[in-house]
């Protein structure tokens, strides 16, 4: 069951946190999302205050308001990896870390930068927390492999349903021009094995589970910051 608290302080405080822990001349993965953003903003901050700082964007998104706030941003392909990356959650498993991500259809640029991180710090408010996994998981997919990877994602267990764009007609396009699947399994019972299964579906681009790879949860609160390693 989720938790209450998920406030828009929350989230300041969680960014804020991680926000502080990047060192003077770190590569930053820039995660998507409210709770990253509000990490950008705070780095943004900390440029002016002379902090050296470069970005690595997780989505259009992020970039353009690394770019509001005066953070400088690279490329992946510059760069090769980051020193660490702070990045949103749909849910985390407050047991094992493992996280779904994707609300924002950005997990497959998420993926990408997070897993290169040396620190993957995840910033959350406290109704990500869940013991065990059971949010829907985003999964995106190439425009033409829809309907074999729905087949596929019904055979693994789960139900798919297209994202729909919010203000108009027609789904979801991602960054990357592919759809998104948002499949519902129910509580998971093995988040790894599922991980390895939707990786193998062809057609499959990314998919939300990011199983082993937070270094830290930093869960906002209204009063302060709770960290889990
Ligand atoms: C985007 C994501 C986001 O990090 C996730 O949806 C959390 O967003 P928010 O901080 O706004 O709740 O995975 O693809």
């Amino acid at each position: 069951m989720k938790r209450t608290g998920g406030g828009e302080t929350a989230k300041r405080h969680a960014g804020e946190r991680a926000a502080e822990a990047v060192d003077d001349g770190d590569v930053v993965g820039l995660g998507t999302g409210s709770t990253a953003a509000h990490a950008i903003r705070a780095l943004g901050r900390r440029v002016d205050a002379g902090l050296d700082v470069t970005g690595v964007a997780t989505s259009f998104q992020s970039r353009e308001l690394a770019r509001e706030v005066g953070v400088p941003v690279t490329t992946l392909d510059d760069v090769g990896g980051v020193d660490v990356a702070i990045d949103g959650a749909d849910q985390f498993d407050r047991e094992t870390g493992a996280l779904i991500k994707g609300g924002g259809a950005a997990h497959a640029r998420e993926k990408v930068v997070d897993a290169s991180a040396d620190r993957f710090l995840v910033v959350a408010d406290p109704t990500k927390a869940a013991r065990g996994l059971d949010a829907s998981v985003p999964v995106e997919v190439l425009p033409s492999a829809r309907r074999p990877v729905e087949a596929a994602l019904d055979d693994l267990g789960g139900e798919p349903t297209l994202r729909a764009a919010a203000r108009k007609d027609g789904p979801v396009v991602t960054d990357n021009g592919n759809l998104v699947l948002d499949c519902a399994f129910g509580a998971l019972a093995n988040p790894d094995a599922l991980a390895v299964d939707l990786s193998g579906v062809p057609g499959v681009v990314a998919h939300g589970l990011f199983v082993g790879l937070a270094d830290a949860v930093l869960v906002g609160t209204e009063d302060g910051v709770e960290r889990y390693d």
